[in-house]
């Protein structure tokens, strides 16, 4: 009852009065190029969803025959898991491709890794990858549904989703929703797509940085940035802070962990400054006591576990929108 809800709002209009809307993308590579509408149904189907989360059997048929790889070229712990259940509760097979221990440390490269992966007889990749753009090259050598699962600095469309889908549930509106990105955005791909997500949503965006871990080309991104966190704090509805990115960072890009803490680490501290109800939010895995002190990691205005919960039922929606279109197009 609950997927067949589901499948009638997501592939077309339930009501006469909503405009019609068909999903058509049998890839999702990223937030950017996304409309406002599309956007928006994505999270309005996984809103569907996570009433299975909440059921005791908590399996729908959807993708019942369908085989989903989760194709992880960098560690993973949240992602991969939760793509994995997502599709094990659309009752999809899923394989679990790791690099470390697949022919890649042979030399196989990705295009024949792809192909020989879907000669078995594959309908879904879902792909992380150090490089920017990896997924969208898979587009070009195999005819799956491909999920960008994080690539390089670029995006990483459902963590941004997942995001936007925490902070509605408590602000239904984001028009005007004052949101902070703080810390390493140069090396984030999460900051990436959070901006395009939230952007074309209606809220504000600042990011948050010293200098050296501000992005390059911020001039064309719609955000403000601000290179003082307790400047605008007080004034802020949400506060992302993301994690510094050690493995990525080449040379030192600021002084000190500790004067990093003081300037732009989430203390309980700087807390006092913030708006008594600020969402306080970060993707994982955390650095305690770098970017947030564990008190306020744990604290009430913490929604960073609702995030990893959230973040089951958005990846059933993309799983299921991707394939959706598959069987659009195919009834063409
Ligand atoms: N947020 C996130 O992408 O976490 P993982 O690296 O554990 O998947």
């Amino acid at each position: 009852m609950v997927e067949k809800t589901i499948e009638k709002r997501s592939v077309k209009t339930t009501t006469k009065n909503t405009p019609k809307f068909i999903w058509r993308r049998k890839h999702l590579l990223g937030l950017q190029d996304l409309s406002r509408e599309e956007l928006i149904h994505i999270l309005d189907t996984a809103k569907g969803f996570k009433g299975i989360s909440k059921r005791s059997v908590k399996k729908a048929p959807t993708l019942r025959g369908k085989v989903v790889v989760n194709l992880f070229f960098e560690d993973s712990t949240r992602t991969r898991n939760s793509f994995t259940l997502a599709a094990s509760r659309l009752s999809a097979d899923v394989l679990e491709f790791t690099a470390k221990t697949s022919s890649v440390s042979k030399g196989e490269t990705l295009r024949d890794t792809a192909r020989n992966l879907e000669a078995m007889g594959i309908d879904i990749v879902v792909i992380r990858h150090s490089a920017g753009g990896a997924p969208h090259l898979l587009t070009r050598c195999i005819d799956a549904c491909i999920i960008n699962a994080g690539d390089g600095y670029h995006e990483h469309p459902t963590q941004g989703l997942l995001d936007i889908f925490s902070i509605r549930e408590l602000r239904p509106d984001l028009s005007g929703l004052k949101v902070a990105i703080v810390g390493d955005i140069a090396h984030s791909r999460v900051a990436r797509s959070n901006i395009w997500g939230l952007h074309k949503l209606g809220a504000e965006v600042y990011l948050v940085a010293p200098p050296t871990l501000m992005p390059s080309g911020i001039e064309k991104m719609p955000v403000t940035p601000c290179y003082n966190f307790d400047e605008i704090i007080g004034q802020m509805d949400v506060l992302n802070m993301l994690r510094v990115q050690f493995e990525r960072i080449g040379s030192s890009v600021f002084p000190s962990v500790l004067e990093y803490s003081r300037l732009f680490g989430l203390t309980v501290e700087r807390m006092k400054r913030a708006k008594k109800d600020v969402i306080v939010m970060h993707p994982g895995p955390l650095n305690r006591g770098l970017e947030i002190e564990s008190e306020v990691a744990d604290g009430p205005n913490s929604t960073i576990l609702q995030q990893v919960s959230n973040g089951v039922a958005v990846r059933m929606a993309v799983l299921f929108l991707v394939n959706q279109a598959v069987v659009l197009e195919k009834k063409k």
